[in-house]
């Protein structure tokens, strides 16, 4: 397994590429097995998710090319409707395949995706929605067992806010029989391109961007290409980076508009912000000011920003309050932030972080995704070498991340690591 070494202190400054959004990708690529065809899929990541979802459609018998960004995807011999346990314990995502095998084959066989570094990660609202569709849904030895002749149109009202749930009812609903209606849908950015996307293949859909969602079913869909939207949390990451290392970044090739919240908090922490087009320059505060922050559903501060959020306020110049409302549990980072010196207590969903001047170094271990981001910005401001391991879990999700530090200044080294 890889490690990163991390020579903390150095000022960034430069440009950082931004490479487009996995949340997106892994909803946009299941949504091809709606229609048998050719679709050029732009502005694809290369990560470990996607291509954990390339292995997956290809057990069905999708095909796939990649030419630099764009992945070129080929449904005509999909001959095979399942998502077996050994890709979906790996990336919950798989669970996307469910909606699109329904609505088009009329059958499906996903593997329940289990827990992750966090906690459990129920799908409830998948189920009960795609029941409500009149599919018959049974759970067998850990398998979604779903069948459906034709589904039909329904009113679904989600009790809260599900990106996933959203995005799985919504490639059901565009090829039953009659309308549906989604209430409380929720509007990520991602769910927007999904629905872009459907739309472009003949899908009829009215509310775009709202939590009202209404579907007219359709008798059948045809491919399309479309853009992949940037990646508006590793955009925020990268910004944070900027904002806890002095210096001057220019993020390009991003979506400002899809980061509002993130940008309002860091010129809050002191922060100066200036957007052009599809980039935003960061200079960073002299002095980090603490501010609190309560992750919400879009256009709230995201949930996948909170750990990123904790490093950069263990360097504020006094107390702030983290309070994570979508997931309670997602505070892996903590324990590991303490080492490299952060002053974080944590009651529940509740991180009451005491900013300090500097952060040291020390070994720390990655758990998940974000939490391994928030380690590699507080490593790339503490005071020595920090050498983080299991860093396979950032490759799930940012690009290159070594590299395009590197690129700004910051000196940041993969090497192999017989350690844990
Ligand atoms: C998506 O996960 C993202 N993943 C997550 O990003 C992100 O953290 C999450 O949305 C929230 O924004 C992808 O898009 C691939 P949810 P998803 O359904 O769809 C509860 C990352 O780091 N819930 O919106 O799984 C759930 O427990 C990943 O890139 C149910 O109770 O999230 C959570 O509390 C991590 N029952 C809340 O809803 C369900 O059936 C929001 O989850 C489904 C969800």
């Amino acid at each position: 397994m890889d490690k990163f070494l991390i020579r903390g202190g150095k000022k960034l400054k430069g440009e950082i590429k931004i490479s487009g959004a996995k949340n997106a990708s892994l909803a946009l690529m299941p949504a091809t097995l709606l229609a048998s065809g050719k679709y050029e899929l732009y502005n694809t990541p290369n990560l470990k998710d996607v291509n954990t979802m390339i292995k997956l459609l290809s057990s069905m018998g999708v095909t796939f090319e990649r030419n630099n960004t764009t992945l070129s995807v080929n449904t005509f011999r999909v001959n095979k409707f399942e998502a077996p346990y050994e890709h979906v314990k790996k990336m919950r995502a798989s669970i996307y395949v469910l909606g699109p095998l329904i609505s088009r084959y009329g059958k499906a066989k996903v593997s329940l995706p289990g827990g992750c570094a966090w906690g459990p990660r129920p799908v409830n609202l998948h189920i009960e929605a795609i029941k409500k569709l009149g599919a018959k849904i049974e759970i067998d030895r850990g398998y979604i067992i779903a069948k459906a002749k034709k589904l039909k149109g329904a009113k679904i009202v989600f009790d809260i806010q599900s990106v996933g749930a959203t995005g799985n009812t919504l490639m059901a609903a565009v090829l039953a029989k009659g309308s549906t209606k989604i209430e409380n849908a929720a509007t990520e950015p991602e769910i927007t391109n999904l629905i872009e996307m459907l739309i472009s293949m003949g899908a009829k859909i009215n509310g775009i961007g709202t939590t009202i969602l209404e579907i007219e079913g359709v008798e059948e869909l045809h491919p399309t290409s479309i853009k992949t939207i940037p990646d508006r949390i590793e955009a925020g990451t990268m910004l944070i980076a900027g904002a806890m290392c002095g210096g001057k970044i220019t993020i390009t090739n991003c979506e400002p508009k899809h980061i509002t919240s993130v940008l309002l908090k860091l010129k809050e922490a002191g922060a100066k912000i200036k957007i052009s087009g599809s980039s935003v320059t960061i200079s960073a505060p002299k002095i980090i000011k603490p501010v609190d922050v309560t992750t919400e559903v879009y256009p709230g501060f995201p949930t996948d920003m909170q750990a990123q959020w904790i490093s950069l306020m263990s360097l504020a110049k006094g107390n702030s309050k983290i309070i994570d409302t979508i997931y309670y549990d997602r505070f892996s980072h903590v324990p590991e932030l303490q080492r490299l010196g952060a002053n974080i207590n944590l009651i529940e969903n509740i991180a009451s972080v005491t900013g300090s001047k500097k952060l040291t170094s020390a070994k720390v271990m990655s758990t998940d995704l974000r939490a391994s981001a928030a380690l590699i910005l507080a490593a790339l401001a503490a005071k020595g070498v920090t050498e983080v391991f299991r860093i396979y879990h950032l490759d799930r999700g940012y690009e290159e991340i070594e590299k395009k530090l590197r690129s700004a200044g910051a000196d940041i080294s993969r090497v192999a690591s017989e350690e844990y």
